[in-house]
């Protein structure tokens, strides 16, 4: 049974601008917010899964997505340097979580910056790693070390996907979702190379954040309005479901940067 860890967005809203989906003149609506957040968690617990809570901040808005406080690698969590300075103070409370919680906190040596399972993701034993908007793709090759696993850096060329959750999600070894104007063609060849079964995303469902996907076994869940990736995950036996998250999209993240699996 899957562990998940999720931030209830008490303190949730649009208070700085640090990726392109972000503007302080288009608010959040904090009850909405609350109440699609609690949609997704018991869609979510409706898969078997428990969602483990991390306590929100007030002043800390982004701590809703979990998915970049670490990198989760056994007991091991491996914690995230961000690069907005706004995001920084997220790290020694989420360390805090995690030191409680019996995992093992550590860092990448050196400075590199590094946004947790939002930019590293791993596609069997391959650690897929996004780099230039927000990691470092030195610190990748230092975690690869760290971790004694294959690492495999793929540039984000486009603003609108700046982690790389946001345009890829792996769904089992060797199959994966992508939404490919998010890459350079060194990384679409990368792709290609090590994914047998990579399912395309069109540009208005990676708009909706269709890559944002939490992957729970056979269920899928998304956003609302990627109905085309929905019918190709039904012909491949998956269960997709869609909740709205529009009020979390305002700030540039969706289902999956809600959450951080914990195994
Ligand atoms: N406003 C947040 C930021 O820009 C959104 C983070 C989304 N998280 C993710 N894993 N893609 O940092």
């Amino acid at each position: 049974m899957s562990r998940v860890l999720m931030c209830p967005p008490d303190y949730y809203g649009i208070e700085y601008e640090i990726n392109a989906w972000m503007s302080r003149s288009r608010q959040s609506d904090r009850h909405l917010a609350q109440g699609q957040w609690r949609t997704l968690k018991s869609l979510i617990e409706m898969t078997g899964a428990t969602v483990e809570l991390l306590d929100p901040v007030p002043g800390l808005p982004d701590l809703v997505f979990t998915a970049n406080a670490a990198l989760i690698f056994g007991k091991r969590a491996i914690m995230a340097r961000f690069r907005p300075p706004q995001r920084q103070p997220e790290t020694p409370h989420a360390a805090t979580w995690f030191r409680t919680h019996g995992f093992q906190v550590e860092e990448i040596p050196g400075d590199f910056s590094f946004e947790g399972a939002g930019d590293a993701l791993f596609c069997g034993e391959t650690l897929f790693a996004g780099y230039r908007m927000r990691s470092d793709a030195n610190g990748h090759q230092e975690l690869g070390r760290m971790l004694g696993c294959e690492v495999l850096p793929l540039e984000l060329v486009n603003p609108h996907f700046y982690h790389l959750d946001t345009c890829f999600c792996p769904l089992a070894p060797g199959q994966a979702l992508y939404y490919p104007p998010a890459f350079d063609d060194y990384g679409l060849r990368v792709l290609e190379a090590h994914i047998p079964d990579l399912i395309e995303v069109s540009s208005v469902e990676a708009a909706h954040f269709a890559c944002n996907a939490v992957v729970l076994g056979k269920t899928v869940i998304t956003h609302i309005g990627c109905d085309q990736l929905h019918a190709e995950l039904l012909q491949r036996g998956y269960e997709p479901r869609s909740t709205p998250l529009d009020e979390f999209i305002k700030a540039g993240g969706s289902a999956k940067c809600l959450t951080l699996l914990l195994d």
